[in-house]
């Protein structure tokens, strides 16, 4: 199993490209079952999560080309209307090719994706928003089983802000015969991002971003080419990891519009942040002051920035209140970044992080994606050497983080 050693106590310095976004490339992906003809995709983040749905969409028929950071889909010879169990239980953002297949179709087998390291994270509103557009489901064996001859428009109004929730059936809307409306849809960047390209495809959607999106059925559509949205949890990292460090780096190919609530915690924090078209520079000359924050869908504070901020939390001046609204069990952090020596208690789905002058480097265990991400950071400004073990969660969801990280001065390698 790889690990990354950090060596602790360098300022990160420099420039460095943000990759296109890993929560907009996977659902845009799943969008080329919607149509027989080429969609060509750039900007693609060259990261596990994005290979394996490739791999899962070739398996489905889907044939691909990829050239570096781009690929076209041609979804014209789809004849496996499966997503395996192998698949799903690997990445849960598999269960987006349910909505495009039973649209296109009338019929998919989906694996139930099951637990995993955050929660529970059910998939009941995925299934009823298809129910309610007129889809048989079945659950049997594990797997969803939903037939449909051709979806019908509905009003559907979320019980939760769910985001993949939104974008599978905002693909499958495009389809249906008639109008669909998603109340209470996510509003993230992401879901934005995903209906541009399914507009670029022939989609009739509105309102994508707000929480009311309308679309209304069209019988077919057709190829077209996108480029993939920057990515904004990789971009937050980074700043993060640079105020932990009292760094100074500049952010390129990124976007500050979609970042508002990180970029005033950063500030908050005491770090000056300077904002020109397409770059995010950020320097951090004082100790970081102590945060508090509260996770809720966009455009409130991510969930997928909790566990950085918690590492910035934990040697700034002072003491900090982090509440994760969105998933009941995401601070299996806290544990790790405890055995750096850092002061948190935990309550329910409260955090208390009392601030301390410095950590010190130890051995952790990444958990999750974004745990991971703080594990690294706390690293960087640890005393000593940090080994981080299990660190495919963390190649799943970033493009070659070590080797930018070096670019900006981190001394850390990939221990094989
Ligand atoms: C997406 C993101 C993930 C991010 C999360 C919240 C992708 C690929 N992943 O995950 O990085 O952390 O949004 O911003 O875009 N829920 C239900 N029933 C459902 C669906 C969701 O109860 O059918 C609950 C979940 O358990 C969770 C909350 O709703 O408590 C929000 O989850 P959701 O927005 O669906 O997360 P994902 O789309 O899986």
């Amino acid at each position: 199993m790889q690990k990354l050693a950090i060596q602790g106590g360098t300022k990160l310095r420099g420039e460095v490209r943000i990759s296109g976004a890993k929560n907009a490339a996977l659902p845009i992906m799943c969008a080329s079952l919607l149509t027989a003809d080429e969609l060509h995709l750039s900007n693609l983040p060259d990261m596990h999560d994005v290979k394996t749905m490739e791999k899962l969409l070739a398996q489905m028929g889907v044939q691909i080309s990829a050239a570096s950071q781009a690929a076209t889909f041609n979804g014209s010879q789809v004849d496996k209307l499966e997503a395996p169990y192998d698949m799903v239980k690997t990445m849960r953002a598999a269960i987006l090719v349910l909505g495009p297949l039973v649209a296109r179709f009338g019929e998919a087998r989906v694996s139930l994706p099951g637990g995993c390291a955050i929660g529970s994270r059910p998939v009941d509103l995925h299934i009823k928003g298809l129910q309610a557009m007129g889809a048989e489901i079945h659950i049997e064996h594990g797997y969803i089983h939903a037939t449909a001859k051709r979806l019908k428009g509905a009003h559907i109004s979320f019980d939760l802000v769910s985001v993949t929730g939104t974008e599978n059936l905002m693909m499958a809307a495009t389809l249906a015969e008639g109008e669909t409306v998603l109340e209470n849809a996510a509003r993230e960047p992401e879901v934005v991002d995903l209906a541009n390209c399914l507009i670029a495809m022939g989609a009739k959607i509105k309102g994508a971003g707000s929480d009311t999106i309308t679309i209304s059925g069209v019988a077919k559509l057709h190829g077209a080419s996108h480029r993939v949205m920057p990515d904004r949890i990789e971009s937050g990292t980074f700043l993060v990891a640079a105020a932990a460090t009292g760094g100074n780096i500049t952010l390129t190919e990124a976007r500050a519009d979609i970042l508002d609530n990180v970029l005033d915690k950063l500030r908050e924090a005491g770090a000056k942040i300077v904002v020109s078209t397409g770059r995010i520079n950020i320097d951090m000359q004082l100790r970081p002051t102590a945060v508090n924050l509260r996770t809720a869908p966009y455009p409130a504070f991510p969930t997928d920035m909790q566990a950085q901020f918690m590492a910035l939390n934990t040697i700034a001046e002072g003491s900090a209140i982090v509440v994760e609204t969105i998933f009941e069990n995401r601070f299996m952090h806290v544990q790790e970044l405890r055995r750096l020596g850092a002061q948190i208690d935990v309550e329910g789905n409260t955090a208390i992080i009392k601030g301390v002058a410095q950590l010190e480097g130890a051995t952790v265990m990444a958990t999750d994606l974004r745990a991971s991400a703080s594990l690294v950071i706390a690293g960087l400004v640890a005393q000593g050497e940090t080994i981080v073990d299990r660190i495919y969660h963390l190649d799943r969801g970033y493009e070659h983080i070590e080797a930018k990280l070096v670019k900006l001065g981190a001394n850390i390698s990939r221990i094989k």
